[in-house]
């Protein structure tokens, strides 16, 4: 699968979910309900793999930063899936769901700290440099973030707008994963600058997958409420790109569905389906992500390092691409 086992392993052997203090437990329990859920802990690899890409020697220091970049990553769920209204989180309830809002917001809060208190951690002489990234990212995905949501309330979203959009609440939180492992490494800063942008352009293709599976993806492996976008009107790559396909009869038909909830149209999420069916917008949402892993692929080959360095990111890549999870 995606998931690289040494890499991997060697940040869950980091992530000590002891060290989290008892009490209060409506703060700490949910910070470690959302650390131990599967996820597929892919930005921490990304870490990882960004320094050893340049030297192994770098790996062990860069644990810290691998865990500040997964606590950011798992706050910012916790928060989405507020925001969101999503029930489910890696086949379990939403942290939201299982306590309340004000937990929920509370925690989130708890382990966006824990990020920084992690990022301390990393040798003296590099923090200010890891700040500069992690702050940088993080503003980008608050960013990206409202913008998803002031999508929701509108009808039209140009594909440009849309793909800011997902390359705020997403990318950069992939490429600033990598470049953080690359400072770790001592990386010249041509080379960190093509490893950020093979990110990039990664979270992007990887958003249009996450926005492909929300609407195509398996319940039983997806482990997120099936349909929640259309549900919530999200601007999808898919509706953007029926938008700009469906004739004036369709756009009617859309624009009315937009007005539905599931109350007044419990069949919400199949009439959709069924007009993106009718224009093969899964087919055009899935040559787009193409086109930006194409876009990834270029900028890791123009790393000037030896090709077999990058086989376990062109491998992670790969796989990332196929997913279902
Ligand atoms: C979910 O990210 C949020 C998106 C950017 C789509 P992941 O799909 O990496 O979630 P986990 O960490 O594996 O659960
Ligand atoms: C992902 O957006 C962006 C962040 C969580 C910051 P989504 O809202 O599409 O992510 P999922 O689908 O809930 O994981
Ligand atoms: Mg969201
Ligand atoms: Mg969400
Ligand atoms: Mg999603």
């Amino acid at each position: 699968m995606f998931q690289n086992l040494t890499y991997a392993k060697l940040f869950q052997d980091y992530l000590d979910l002891k060290h989290f203090p008892v009490s209060p437990s409506n703060l700490y329990d949910p910070i470690r309900y959302i650390l131990s859920l599967s996820g597929k802990r892919i930005r921490p690899m990304l870490v990882l793999m960004g320094a050893a890409l340049f030297d192994e020697k770098y790996i062990e220091e860069s644990l810290p930063a691998s865990a500040a970049i997964e606590f950011f990553h798992n706050f910012s769920l916790i928060h989405d899936d507020i925001m969101d209204k999503a029930p489910l989180r890696r086949g379990q309830p939403t942290v939201h769901q299982k306590w309340d809002d004000s937990v929920a917001i509370l925690s989130g809060d708890g382990l966006l700290i824990q990020a920084y208190l992690e990022l301390a951690k990393c040798p003296k002489e590099k923090v200010p440099q890891l700040l500069d990234v992690f702050n940088k990212l993080a503003v980008e995905v608050c960013e990206g973030q409202q913008y998803d949501m002031d999508f929701e309330k509108v009808d039209r979203v140009a594909e440009s707008a849309y793909i800011d959009m997902i390359r705020l609440k997403t990318s950069v939180l992939l490429g600033g994963a990598l470049q953080l492992g690359a400072i770790l490494a001592d990386a010249h800063p041509d080379a960190q600058e093509l490893l950020y942008a093979f990110g990039v352009n990664l979270g992007i293709a990887f958003q249009l997958q996450d926005d492909i599976l929300d609407v195509y993806g398996d319940p039983a492996t997806f482990g997120k409420q099936v349909g929640g976008d259309i549900l919530s009107n999200k601007k999808t790559i898919l509706y953007v790109k029926l938008r700009d396909l469906a004739t004036d009869a369709d756009q009617e038909v859309l624009t009315n569905l937009l007005r539905t909830d599931l109350v007044a149209e419990p069949h919400k999420i199949e009439k959709m389906k069924d007009l993106y069916a009718k224009y093969d917008i899964k087919g055009s949402a899935t040559r787009l992500k193409e086109e930006f892993t194409a876009i990834a692929y270029d900028k890791l080959h123009a790393i000037d390092v030896e090709m077999g360095r990058k086989d376990a990111l062109f491998r992670l890549a790969d796989a990332l691409m196929q997913r279902e999870q």
